[in-house]
């Protein structure tokens, strides 16, 4: 499942339409794998994020309180934009998108453009015999600094945001010692901010406060889930990107003879190792007859977007690596940034700093391999992403 986590999702989707899977809590849901079926998921008002609209119950609640998280900070994980519907998520969503638009992000680029390259600089001098850790020391550094400078968390607070990112991750068990030292760092953030306004998201979203537009919880949640979905997603695309045009050396001499082809090959390459599998699941509001299938009331619904992804009926060939696959670059295909409603809030600055690091690393150093073969990676033991551990590069 982990060294090839499409072969399962492809399996589901020629099986039907619609699957019914066991989650390990033993509770019953449907995974959604074809393209047609994923897309019509996500854009139906009728699959809804928060459980409590179907009737359904609070499972992800449930899981946090088992695990001991002290009531008060449940939401803090549990009631962000991507936990909620219709007007509620309205609200939240308008209050960030401008952060996001296309002009903000073309005036940001320059500034990406030279974070890049200072962490190339620090990425080379941490080489040991020409080896390094591309992940560790340019895929999450990059991604980090980005959203960190555009929120407004300071540069000295980067390695425990990591440490945080990493133990929401990989250490459940741990969740209360972590969520509680990070909700009080936030809300500190937040105070300072409203003492000393500086030109960045936060000190825009404590404007927005004036018109009763945002609750305190709910602007520590949002720089929160933004800090942590801002890095993380973006840095394992980064590195699967790498490992996957290491791999592909045609498809990497293709993109090294024209570098104008990045752009597309950044949509492919979403399309084809994007990190994130799954969708968040979705609940169904009323009994709903959607042509392809019939869900009830209540049912929980995984839409796989890999598995649409590599949907033959969408994608011609698509175990197929190709830089030169025609992808729109508005209103892609692919579904490696979800659909509807809550499309990724941040898929233009993935993209941009995407296509930016791509080029430089691959102008930078003409001869880059990989140190270890891909058999001696390792895919980490998450679900419902595609993380490597690490990614040991030879510069030069
Ligand atoms: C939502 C993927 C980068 C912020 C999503 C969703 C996906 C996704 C699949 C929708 C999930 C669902 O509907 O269940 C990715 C990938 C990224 C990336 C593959 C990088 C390659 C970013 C960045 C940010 C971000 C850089 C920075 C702000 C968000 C937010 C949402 C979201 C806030 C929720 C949107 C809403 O509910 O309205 N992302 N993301 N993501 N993403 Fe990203």
């Amino acid at each position: 499942m982990l060294t090839d986590p499409h072969a399962v999702y492809a399996h589901m989707r020629e099986q039907a339409a619609a699957c019914p899977m066991r989650s390990l809590d033993g509770s019953l849901m449907w995974v959604v794998g074809r393209h047609e079926g994923v897309r019509s998921v996500l854009a139906d008002p009728r699959f809804a994020n928060d459980p409590a609209s179907a009737g359904a119950p609070l499972m992800q609640v449930d899981a946090m309180r088992n695990l001991g998280l002290a009531e008060e900070l449940i939401p803090y994980l549990a009631d962000t934009l991507l936990d909620n519907d219709g007007a509620v998520h309205s609200r939240l969503r308008r209050l960030v998108a401008p952060a996001f638009s296309a002009r903000r992000l073309l005036a940001l680029r320059p500034r990406i453009e030279r974070l890049t390259d200072d962490l190339l600089d620090e990425m080379a001098a941490h080489a040991e015999d020409g080896v390094v850790d591309f992940l560790g020391r340019f895929a999450y550094p990059l991604p980090i600094t980005v959203i960190c400078e555009l929120v407004g968390v300071p540069m000295s607070d980067r390695p425990a945001w990591l440490r945080w990112t990493h133990a929401l991750s990989f250490e459940q068990e741990k969740l209360g010692e972590t969520l509680g030292p990070l909700v009080d760092h936030t809300r500190a953030l937040v105070e300072s901010r409203r003492a000393r306004p500086a030109d960045d998201l936060i000190s825009e979203l404590i404007r927005a406060q004036d018109g009763d537009r945002l609750t305190d919880r709910e602007l520590v949640t949002m720089v929160l889930s933004l800090v942590i979905a801002g890095h993380d997603t973006t840095a394992n695309f980064l590195a699967n990107s790498v490992w996957a045009l290491l791999t592909h050396p045609e498809q990497l001499a293709l993109l090294r003879a024209d570098p104008e082809l990045t752009p597309q090959a950044v949509h492919e390459l979403l399309r084809w190792c994007g990190p994130v599998l799954v969708s968040r699941l979705r609940y169904v509001t009323e009994d709903a007859d959607v042509g392809w299938a019939s869900f009830q009331a209540g049912d929980a619904v995984m839409a796989a977007l890999s598995g649409a992804n590599h949907d033959p009926r969408e994608f011609p060939d698509p175990e197929r690596l190709d830089i030169t696959r025609r992808h729109r670059t508005r209103g892609e295909a692919h579904v490696s940034f979800g659909a509807g409603p809550h499309y990724c809030l941040g898929a233009g600055l993935a993209r941009h700093q995407s296509e930016i690091a791509l080029r430089r690393l691959l102008a930078r150093w003409p001869s880059l391999s990989m140190a270890v073969s891909p058999e001696e990676l390792n895919w980490q033991p998450v679900s419902g992403m595609r993380k490597l551990e690490r990614l040991p590069l030879r510069l030069d």
